[in-house]
């Protein structure tokens, strides 16, 4: 039995979570989930964002399975993710975006894998408002170690799952000392890895590149910004924050979360679309080793999502997130 840090966050976040629970429930995962709050919700009911008994309870299991969450916008506040992500120092930012068949999108064999580079960059938290000058400073600081360890994640990531590229996406002409070190740990990654192909892109032509030609590219590392940036990208290729999963994982703990975020013009209405956290749950059961359940729920989930009335609005389909669901139970054996 597992026991996993189970945090539905805010907005559409409660709606796309219970999904996940039903599902794992019919699928019979041996999960034992630990309810908790975050953002907004917890904010009104513990008065902090980031309660003691969320970061006690990711410390105890190791591994979360995260809802969006708000943070309040120009109170001050440092987004919650980017706390967790530091206090955990969940380093890496792991993001697959693959096509689905029946998800049409402008591409058919899209199959990247984005390594984002997660606790450093400019989202340091380290920025200054010299009121007198009226000058907003937000420092982008980078250590070598932080460009080693992203960067030997995802040539690791490329090895272990028979991938044959890696492209590492810098800024090096202009971000001179930052982009070197990324560049550097890729020399260095290099000669442990002699079966991959290395080649890095400068992050305006990447963008480019991208739109234009995906199907090109396969494991790909950039810096915290660019990643943030391009992940959004790559999700649009392959239908949309809706569908995308991701993961945030360090070396002792590891938290799973969609990638879009409260959806707050829909919440509560009950048409929110589950894929993109029960992708990111389908993550976690790979994480734990639960391959066949893995495996058992993902098939059922490309199932549903090829027959275009089954999806929610947001792809098009007529299901509301219930009907969503029971759906998926439905294929769950088939
Ligand atoms: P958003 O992702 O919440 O919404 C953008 C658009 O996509 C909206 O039209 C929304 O209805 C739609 N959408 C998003 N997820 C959907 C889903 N599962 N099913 C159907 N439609 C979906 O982005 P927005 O509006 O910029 O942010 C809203 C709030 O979410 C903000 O407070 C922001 O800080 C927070 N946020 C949290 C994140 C996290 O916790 N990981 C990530 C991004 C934003």
């Amino acid at each position: 039995m597992h026991k996993i840090t189970l945090i539905p966050g805010d907005g559409i976040g409660l709606e796309i979570v219970e999904s996940v629970k039903q599902i794992f429930a019919a699928a019979k995962v041996p999960i034992e989930w630990d309810e908790q709050l975050i953002g907004k919700t917890a904010f009104e009911k513990t008065g902090k964002l980031l309660p003691d008994e969320l970061v006690n309870s990711i410390k105890t299991n190791k591994v979360a399975l995260k809802g969006p969450a708000e943070t309040p916008i120009g109170k001050g506040f440092q987004s919650v993710n980017v706390q967790l992500r530091q206090l955990f120092d969940l380093y890496a930012n792991v993001r697959p975006c693959k096509n689905i068949k029946g998800v049409q999108t402008k591409f058919d064999n899209v199959d990247l894998v984005l390594f984002r580079e997660n606790t450093e960059g400019l989202y340091s938290g380290i920025s200054y408002y010299d009121e007198r000058l009226e000058i907003a400073d937000s420092i982008s600081r980078v250590t070598k170690r932080g460009c080693e360890r992203i960067v030997r994640a995802a040539f690791e990531y490329a090895h272990k799952n028979n991938r044959k590229k890696v492209t590492i996406i810098h800024k090096a002409n202009i971000l001179k000392h930052s982009g070197r070190l990324l560049l550097e740990a890729g020399e260095n990654c290099k000669k442990d890895f002699p079966n991959l192909i290395v080649e890095d892109k400068i992050i305006d032509n990447m963008a480019m590149q991208l739109v234009r030609n995906p199907e090109y590219f396969d494991v790909m590392v950039t810096s915290n910004l660019f990643g943030d940036i391009l992940s959004d990208l790559c999700a649009g290729l392959v239908g949309g924050l809706g569908v995308v999963s991701g993961a945030n994982v360090g070396d002792e703990y590891a938290v799973f979360e969609a990638v879009h975020g409260t959806a707050p013009d829909i919440a509560g209405k009950g048409i929110a679309n589950p894929t993109a956290v029960l992708r990111s749950a389908i993550l976690m059961l790979e994480y734990l080793k639960e391959n066949e359940l893995a495996h058992k729920i993902d098939a059922a989930l490309i199932k549903v999502l090829s027959v275009k009335e089954n999806c929610t609005g947001d792809l098009g389909g007529k299901s509301n997130t219930a009907q969503f669901t029971e759906n998926i139970i439905k294929n769950l054996g088939s």
